[in-house]
């Protein structure tokens, strides 16, 4: 086995393994080869950080000309611009491997050890290690052949990072909105400062809920294997106002705009406190149900 930087002529074999662990974790969710090349270049998911990296490198595990194992490496830069926790770091944006070669994993993170000490980071940052797609930015608990190499070369979730699980389901058979819960209670629906629309409950001019939805993870068509998804976010009710009905009102609405829009499934990613405090039987109660747990930040035992 030989481990080598990307080229080109490895991208359909790329795609097909990220796509692997893809739709391992949500059903259906695959990426094109275009948008992946694009990404390897470029992560236009993730606004923040990505402009502050001065170096990316992609590695390949090959065995006998077959793709074992892939690893997306980035250094960020040592300016002002750069926020103190990541100025001079490295970090594994992703690593996806076949679950039949583990030594493929574990060589790939000897070599992004190595590339980590030429690019002379200050410190390993483990945030990033899931895929670019909304929502799995961790280590889902379906990748126990990467968690386990991760855990084999000394790295650990962090813990002070929340754990998250991804929930989803259909969008039909949800009741439409009926009459508002409360006398007098109002929905407007606004631009969302995410991706999409935002619904919150109005009483007398005082916000008591609202949520976020994204009614198009294809990306205008850019990722068809991601059509016909919403995602919810950004689901909140005022403590005093919750258990009232304003928290199922404002996604019922949300998920009849989302149907209109062409949606038929959605995803959730839900911190693992709020599942503890309820929002685990709400969401049941939508029928919808766990698909994976994630599991993220996870750093190297000196960092
Ligand atoms: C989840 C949440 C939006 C529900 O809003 P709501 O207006 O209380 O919801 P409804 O009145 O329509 O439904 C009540 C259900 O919410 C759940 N719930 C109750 N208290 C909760 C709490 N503190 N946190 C989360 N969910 C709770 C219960 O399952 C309850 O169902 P039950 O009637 O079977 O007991 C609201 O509790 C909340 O803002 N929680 C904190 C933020 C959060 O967890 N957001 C979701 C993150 S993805």
């Amino acid at each position: 086995m030989r481990i080598l930087p990307f080229e080109p002529r490895y991208l359909l074999a790329l795609q097909r393994l990220v796509n692997v662990h893809l739709s391992a974790a949500v059903p259906g969710w695959t990426l094109s080869a275009d948008y992946l090349a694009q990404h390897l270049e470029y992560d236009d998911t993730e606004g923040i950080t990505e402009p502050w990296v001065t170096e990316r490198s992609t590695l390949v595990a090959v065995d006998r000309g077959q793709l074992l194992a892939v690893g997306r490496l980035l250094r960020y830069g040592d300016g002002a611009e750069v926020s103190d926790s990541y100025r001079g770091a490295g970090t594994i944006s992703w690593l996806v491997a076949r679950p039949d070669r583990a030594d493929s994993a574990a060589a790939l993170l000897n070599a992004a050890a190595e590339q980590f000490a030429t690019w002379k980071v200050t410190r390993v940052y483990g945030w990033d290690t899931g895929l670019p797609v909304y929502a799995l930015w961790g280590v889902p608990d379906c990748w126990p052949h990467v968690a386990a190499p991760l855990r084999t070369a000394g790295y650990q979730p962090d813990s002070s990072l929340r754990r998250e699980a991804l929930y989803g389901g259909y969008l039909g058979g949800i009741p439409e909105p009926g009459a508002a819960p409360i006398s007098g209670l109002t929905l407007r629906r606004t631009a969302g400062v995410v991706d999409g629309p935002r619904f919150a409950a109005l009483l007398d001019g005082q916000e008591l809920g609202c949520c976020e939805w994204n009614v198009d993870l294809s990306r205008g068509g850019l990722l068809p294997g991601m059509g016909g998804w919403a995602c919810l976010q950004n689901l909140m009710v005022e403590q005093d106002w919750r258990n009232r009905g304003i928290g199922s009102w404002i996604v019922q609405h949300g998920v009849a705009w989302a149907r209109l829009a062409g949606c038929d499934r959605v995803i959730i990613s839900v911190a693992n406190e709020n599942e503890q405090a309820g929002a685990a039987r709400f969401y049941r109660r939508f029928g919808w149900e766990v698909f994976v747990q994630e599991t993220h930040g996870w750093l190297p035992a000196a960092s």
